[in-house]
């Protein structure tokens, strides 16, 4: 399966609401299998479609790259409760590369997503697993986790965002 190329900081695609998808087709599966192989040829614990310019909501996630029995579609996402305790964690994006940042997140998360299939599924995650599930569905909502540092750290980013948006391969 051939692995897509990433949208870069800059790309409109990254700030759109990406559409829920109502059929469980071969393309579907397709574009699935797709995101999963980027994933791993790109070295990243999770990827959502936007990323590969595809406004859906589907988004990979695997805390073990390449393992198989890690790895978790999901499809029309949605975090429906979070525990009290909040952490904050350095993370980054293949979307935004060369930049870094503590996040503050919820620990715990209850997410409920469909399937490859369709079929209805829950997860409760906490640590590593919910904090990829929640980037990830930033994704979804055109969020990036830049917008989520503090004032200060966003400060020092600027002119490397603006670097990367001027770009050529930006679409704007
Ligand atoms: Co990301």
């Amino acid at each position: 399966m051939e692995s897509m190329g990433i949208r870069i900081y800059g790309d409109k695609v990254l700030r759109r609401n990406a559409e829920e998808v109502d059929e469980f087709d071969e393309e579907l599966s397709v574009l699935l299998a797709r995101m999963v192989e980027t994933m791993i040829v790109e070295e990243g614990v999770g990827l959502a479609a936007p990323q590969v310019g595809i406004s859906k909501r589907v988004a990979v996630v695997n805390p073990e790259p390449g393992n198989p029995e890690t790895l978790i579609k999901l499809i029309n996402p949605r975090i429906v409760s979070v525990g009290e305790d909040m952490e904050k964690v350095e993370e980054g994006c293949l979307s935004v590369p060369d930049i870094r940042g503590m996040v503050e997140r919820p620990i715990d998360i209850e997410v409920v997503f469909l399937d490859e299939k369709g079929l209805e599924r829950k997860l409760e995650a906490k640590g590593l697993v919910s904090r990829i599930i929640q980037h990830e569905v930033d994704h979804l909502d055109g969020i990036l986790f830049i917008d989520r540092l503090s004032f200060g750290r966003k400060t020092m980013i600027k002119g490397k965002l603006k670097q990367l948006a001027s770009r050529d391969n930006a679409e704007n």
